[in-house]
């Protein structure tokens, strides 16, 4: 008989966050100041981060201490569980060994609150007493707005129009702690009124909502920006995710050949994945697969340039896998997959070929969460169904090839919200949407001049 889940103590919640910056293949391009586009200097970036992230974005240290004061609220939820879905390898009938990290086991739902936790500390240890943010799916709102409650701190959120009203419940649970939420575009920035007034209709974007928040802490004392994921030290303060992981496999008495995550920003997938870049670039033969929507296929179809993080240009140039900041992508369910850009250190290591990118469409995904829901239980967001659709695909493979693959997937997130679009789904009201190959190549035609 096998186990079903590989637990850890509170003791043994990782101390140390792990930098993937000394493990890349070749130098992170540096972030450019939007004005000049030459390299941006950390003070450009202080208006709106404390000195202690902007460090924590720079440096080429391997492992960060994680404050205790971070790992005391942590611990509230961590070490998340290591679930072996033996009841979806017999559904499946495949001879691949599944394992999944249950991010959804956290108080907002997903893996998101790991960053959150840390961002707000950080700013409230620099003063700080308000932040600002965008969400998509709401997780990310909802995180924040969990973790500025637990840090004492105002927290206001702009969540992209679609998914605003897809999940009214998100908005309610971010009032619950305390925090203000608000569909985006909204009429309170000028970058939004701006947008407004183009397209009322605008089911809004990531890269919108992220030019409203950015504006809102610019234009306001006291207030700093907050960013879910794409940055560096979203990322680093992930790794505990793959950190754990790696310790409950072993209990497991296994070691992944796949490791699979959806990536929107690319957070939860690096928090999983980065971790084992060392064994990879030891030569260990394993796959770290990236997977993404057909109708957001950022790293699949995009290009790797320089780009603004936002809509209006006023974040900082990034190189990354991009679809054009100009892109709004179709209004699929997985509202947090639904970003132009990647996170740069994701994107060269894809570019680099140590990282994978597949892209599914949205029917497939629904397809793979329900055929997951009835053998392991579990009812996954939009966004994690990406995932498990990755893990279907590459379970049957192994059973076509008569092969015992070891696959470890990043569940990021429940579904609970998401009920309205399961009811779709039951309904035949969901589509899928074609590529939207002109409106990608028009946004792809007004990248920024930066090489
Ligand atoms: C549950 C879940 N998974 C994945 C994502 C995608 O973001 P990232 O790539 O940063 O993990 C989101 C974003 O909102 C999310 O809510």
């Amino acid at each position: 008989m096998s186990d079903y889940r590989y637990l850890l103590s509170e003791r043994e919640i990782p101390k140390f966050w792990y930098n993937v910056v000394p493990d890349l293949p070749a130098p992170l391009p540096p972030p450019l100041h939007p004005g000049t586009l030459q390299p941006a200097r950390p003070q450009d970036l202080e208006a709106i981060f404390p000195h202690a992230l902007i460090e924590q974005e720079v440096t080429a240290a391997q492992n960060i201490p994680i404050p205790e004061p971070v790992l005391d609220i942590l611990r509230l939820w961590r070490p998340t569980p290591l679930h072996r879905a033996v009841r979806l390898e017999k559904a499946l009938g495949t001879p691949a060994k599944i394992f999944f990290k249950n991010e959804g086991v956290s108080p907002a739902g997903s893996h998101k609150p790991n960053t959150a936790i840390a961002q707000a500390y950080y700013n409230k240890t620099a003063g700080v007493k308000r932040l600002t943010t965008e969400t998509g799916a709401g997780q990310w709102g909802s995180a924040l707005s969990l973790a500025c409650n637990v840090f004492g701190m105002e927290c206001m959120v702009y969540m992209v129009k679609c998914s605003f009203y897809q999940k009214p419940h998100r908005r309610t649970m971010m009032e619950c702690w305390g925090a203000k939420c608000v569909p985006s575009p909204s009429d309170l920035t000028q970058a939004g009124r701006k947008i407004l007034a183009e397209d009322p209709e605008t089911p809004g974007s990531l890269g919108i909502a992220i030019s409203e928040a950015v504006e809102d802490a610019a234009t306001h004392k006291e207030t700093n920006y907050s960013l879910g994921s794409v940055l560096n030290h979203v990322l680093l303060h992930q790794t505990v995710i793959g950190k754990e992981a790696m310790a409950q496999m072993e209990l497991a008495g296994a070691s992944p050949d796949i490791v699979i995550g959806c990536c929107g920003g690319g957070s939860n997938f690096a928090g999983l994945a980065f971790p084992f870049v060392p064994e990879k670039a030891a030569g260990k033969n394993i796959r770290l697969i990236a997977v993404e929507p057909a109708a957001c296929p950022t790293m699949t179809k995009g290009i790797y340039a320089y780009d603004f993080g936002d809509k209006s240009g006023m974040t900082p140039l990034l190189k990354m896998d991009t679809l054009g900041h100009d892109f709004i992508p179709p209004g699929i369910h997985a509202g947090g997959l639904r970003y132009h850009g990647m996170s740069p250190l994701v994107s060269l290591l894809h570019r680099a070929g140590v990282v994978e990118a597949v892209s599914y469409p949205q029917l497939k995904c629904f397809e793979a969460a329900l055929t997951f829901a009835r053998a392991e239980g579990l009812i996954v967001e939009p966004e994690t169904s990406h995932a498990v659709c990755c893990v279907v695909e590459e379970a049957l493979k192994a059973k076509e090839e008569g092969r015992e693959k070891t696959i470890l997937f990043n569940l990021s997130g429940h579904g609970h919200f998401d009920m309205a679009a399961y009811e779709k789904y039951f309904a035949g009201e969901l589509s899928d949407y074609e590529y939207p190959e002109a409106k990608i190549r028009e946004a792809l035609a007004h990248l920024p001049k930066a090489s």
